[in-house]
């Protein structure tokens, strides 16, 4: 690897690279928020009607089955899946299954808050899926579809099985809209709108299988419950927050984001062109590491790699030479010059994750602006190492 690359004329039309929130989709403006019902009320029918339509449109692009409920909720991601935890574990023992730092959060949880008695963790390093094998599906399962600090997803639904005793709860928030979710081995799906469409922060959605609701209304968790997690009276499923009557005020600025989102996605033909856009991206950046000779998926197996949250380790001998805080200045100094040439944004790894890139290639990204990414990749690397031998 020469220390003298040239810096590259073109550069990425838009540099949003961030795996969340993500890239606004192409051709966004603030225009596209005109029609958002400001000031009015959420449950008159202006409003109401906007946030029914979400629901229908997320059945509609995801290709969720029509007998599985789907509710707007508070907090985002982290906020539907707390809900779907605190309502449904407890009845039976559960696996946790985890293998980066927000499968990791859902097991502090569950261990050290709800301090559930029945309790086993199945887990994998950075890079790896644990043994799938190991699950016992006749206890509940709580796992994330795709590792976003990782890079490491599930290649799909066929580990679980069909006639299953337990519920799956999957975090599903980097993975929908990119990948394809098997809806039928799944009986808690989550994700926010900040992720794979390019919305807003704050609201979450869940979506929950006819076992997942027969589990509400059958068994009453031993804790209790804030308002904001609630998703039963008196034993009954709360149907309204599944029509569009959410437990609290939503923000329609960000429903309206995500109805255009939405109205994108379907407009170009669907999860289909959704994931078809993913791989594609996916495909162009692969191609570059692998030809590369200094960088390398973190993902060990190429069939876990994930196709939006892309972790890359520089594997150039100079920098795996060095201790695991030079190796993070490195990445660190590589992302600041990229960010300063106005190129890139947020592509550094995860606080908790090893030293490295991550790159989002989701749907809202254009292929063109990741091509034109990677000769500034090299760009940027070459300049590190030059400094790196100043250094030496
Ligand atoms: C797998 C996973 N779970 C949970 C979260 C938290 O999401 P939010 O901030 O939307 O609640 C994230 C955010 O990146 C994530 O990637």
């Amino acid at each position: 690897m020469t220390t003298t690359v040239a810096k590259p004329d073109l550069r990425p039309a838009n540099p949003n690279f961030s795996s969340g929130p993500c890239a606004k989709r192409p051709g966004w403006t603030p225009e596209c928020l005109a029609d958002a019902p400001l000031g009015r009320s959420h449950r008159a029918k202006i409003g109401k009607t906007k946030l029914e339509q979400a629901i229908a449109l997320t059945r509609e692009v995801l290709e969720v089955p029509a007998d599985y409920r789907i509710g707007i909720v508070p907090a985002s991601d982290t906020g539907a899946v707390e809900m779907a935890l605190w309502s449904l574990l407890g009845e039976r023992g559960v696996d946790m299954v985890a293998w980066e730092s927000f499968g990791s959060g859902w097991v502090t949880d569950v261990v050290k808050q709800l301090k559930l008695a029945d309790v086993r963790t199945i887990e994998a390093g950075y890079g790896k899926l644990p043994d799938l094998t190991k699950i016992d599906f006749d206890r509940d399962v709580v796992f994330t579809w795709n590792g976003t600090t990782s890079g490491v997803r599930v290649p799909s639904g066929d580990f679980i099985p069909a006639d299953r005793k337990g519920l799956t709860i999957c975090d599903a928030t980097s993975a929908a809209f990119a990948q394809r979710l098997d809806f039928a081995k799944l009986d808690v799906v989550t994700f926010s709108w900040q992720k794979a469409l390019g919305g807003e922060g704050a609201h979450g959605m869940l979506i929950l299988s006819p076992r997942a609701v027969a589990r509400l209304e059958s068994y009453k968790p031993a804790w209790p419950l804030p308002k904001i997690f609630r998703l039963t009276s008196g034993g009954k499923l709360i149907e309204g927050i599944f029509k569009g009557e959410t437990i609290n005020t939503p923000s329609m600025l960000c429903v309206e984001d995500y109805l255009d989102a939405l109205k994108w996605a379907k407009a170009i033909g669907g999860l289909d062109a959704l994931v078809d856009r993913a791989d594609a991206n996916f495909a162009v950046l692969d191609r570059f590491t692998a030809k590369s000779g200094w960088l390398a998926n973190l993902a060990v197996d190429p069939a876990t790699r994930s196709n939006t949250s892309v972790c890359l380790t520089i594997v150039d001998p100079d920098v795996t030479a060095l201790d695991k805080d030079g190796q993070a200045a490195f990445a660190k100094g590589f992302v600041s010059a990229l960010e300063k040439e106005g190129v890139a944004y947020d592509i550094g790894a995860y606080r908790d994750a090893p030293p490295g890139l991550r790159i989002w290639c989701g749907a809202t990204v254009e292929t063109s602006d990741l091509e034109a990414l990677l000769p500034w990749l090299d760009w940027a690397f070459a300049q590190q190492k030059a400094t790196l031998k100043a250094a030496a």
